[in-house]
């Protein structure tokens, strides 16, 4: 059976009271109309239409161009919508709708409600879920024998009505050519002045078909986001789904109330997150690792047995058994090899640091090639901007620098280059040299009783 998607996400969603339009409002790092693509992808569903429409401009810049996009200029209703994308409905098949401000809905509920609807040969197939708050919701009306009758939305709902407690996902499978053939059945008679798409199902109901309904126990999936307070608690659901997932194939979390990771993040097994680590984009971190509290790491790759304490790193890579904090800063474009220690306030930028280096304290390393087995002193700077422009410092296999030393680039230590402590080195360093270019001490004896500043036991 050819399958295809109509997701809606035309709508303003004036209750997030938002310069942007609401499907693009972010749960876990992605927008929610991309989670929906996404599931319905992941649900075997390759031809997705979205019905666009406010901020469609802005909505369609953040899709693929391979999916298929409708204009809803004016957003008359759920209906109205799916009219919108009439030239690009399947002829025949099933009709996948869904909300583009729906993002907890899962694979395993799309894959269910489409047998169902197939095996069920339904015209159409509506997914529902018992609420105990049902307020805002399309209420599902059925008779006889527990079949469906028709969806009425809350505000046209009578009092008796408003008690059901059975709502409306907004979620629907229909047979490709009764949709087609009921669209422009649908009137605007109701409270809103809209084209309800519900409507569809009661129509098809009266011609004498049948129509499936799929009810589902776990309400989660199905909730929509019509407000900031909504957009929280779907955020919350998320976020524990996505942790259950990395616990479950074996990542140690140790609160994840108190942890953020995004959806495409990758953990290895063994690896053990403390409270307040943010992992976000596309983050892939190794086995055994040690992610310590409040570490922050955005698009990195972390290698395997890897401990960091308390630092960010951003768009970088860290290779295994190397230690980072507490308290750095790795930012874009750095890269730390096997066995380093990059200590606390120790701040990279565009680094390359080669294996078992140590940059143990206080040091600001930019726009530098570092090479293996080199040690960088306490609050070395590497001084890569000269007020116009970015040097580059190169610094080769076992060469040491001195505390408090000054690299001013572009500049070179050789291999085994000893750069002395206070230096500012403006020149090459040769192969195993010593460099030592600071001024030289002179002792003035007595100076300090001739001030009359000695210090007697009394004072
Ligand atoms: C709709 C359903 C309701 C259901 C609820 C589930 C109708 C008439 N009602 O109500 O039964 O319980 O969803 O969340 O269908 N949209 C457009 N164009 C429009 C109007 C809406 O694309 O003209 C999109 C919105 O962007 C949104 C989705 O359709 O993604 C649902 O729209 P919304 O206005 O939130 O519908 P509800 O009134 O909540
Ligand atoms: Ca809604």
């Amino acid at each position: 059976m050819r399958l295809q998607s109509v997701i809606l996400a035309a709508g303003s969603g004036t209750r997030m009271k938002s310069k942007l339009p609401k499907v693009l409002h972010r749960v876990c790092g992605e927008t929610m109309l991309q989670h929906v693509i996404d599931i319905s992808k992941e649900s075997n569903i390759q031809d997705n239409i979205v019905i666009i429409g406010h901020g469609a401009d802005k909505v369609k810049e953040t899709l693929d161009p391979e999916i298929k996009t409708a204009l809803q200029s004016e957003q008359l209703g759920t209906g109205h919508a799916v009219m919108m994308a009439e030239d690009l409905l399947l002829e025949s098949g099933t009709i996948l709708v869904l909300c583009g401000d729906g993002p907890l809905i899962t694979k395993e509920t799309i894959t269910s409600l489409i047998s169902h609807h197939e095996k069920g040969k339904y015209v159409a197939t509506v997914l529902t879920t018992e609420l105990e708050n049902p307020h805002g919701y399309g209420r599902i009306l059925r008779q006889g024998e527990n079949e469906f009758l028709k969806i009425v939305e809350e505000k046209d709902a009578t009092e008796s009505e408003k008690q059901i407690k059975e709502i409306n996902s907004g979620i629907y499978c229909f047979d490709a050519q009764a949709l087609r053939e009921t669209l422009p059945l649908i009137k605007n008679n109701n409270a809103q002045g809209e084209y309800y798409l519900t409507d569809a199902l009661s129509i098809l109901k009266d011609q004498g078909k049948s129509i499936g309904v799929y009810k589902i126990d776990d309400y989660e999936d199905i909730v929509a986001v019509n407000s900031r307070i909504q957009l929280a608690q779907v955020e919350k659901i998320m976020r524990r789904r996505i942790a259950h997932k990395h616990m479950e194939s074996g990542v140690t979390i140790i609160n994840p109330e108190h942890t953020y990771i995004e959806k495409n993040v990758v953990i290895g097994p063994d690896t053990i997150i403390y409270p307040g680590v943010s992992l976000t984009g596309h983050t892939i971190i190794g086995e055994d690792c040690i992610i310590g509290n409040n570490t922050k790491i955005e698009n990195s790759t972390i290698g395997n047995s890897v401990n960091i304490q308390n630092s960010t790193i951003i768009e970088s890579v860290v290779e295994d058994h190397t230690s980072v904090g507490p308290y750095a800063y790795l930012r874009p474009n750095s890269h730390v090899g096997k066995h380093v220690k990059i200590g606390d306030f120790v701040e990279l930028k565009n680094a390359k640091i080669g294996d078992y280096s140590k940059a143990s304290h206080l040091a600001y390393i930019g726009d530098a090639e570092i090479g293996k087995n080199v040690n960088i002193g306490c609050g070395v700077v590497f001084v890569n901007y000269d007020g116009k422009e970015k040097h580059k410092t190169i610094v080769k296999d076992n060469a040491f620098i001195g505390s408090n030393a000054n690299l001013i680039a572009p500049v070179l230590v050789e291999e085994s280059g000893y750069v002395a402590s206070g230096s500012t080195i403006t020149k090459t360093v040769p192969k195993g040299a010593l460099a030592v270019a600071r001024s030289q001490q002179s002792n003035k004896i007595g100076w300090v009783e001739k001030r009359g500043l000695l210090k007697t036991k009394e004072d």
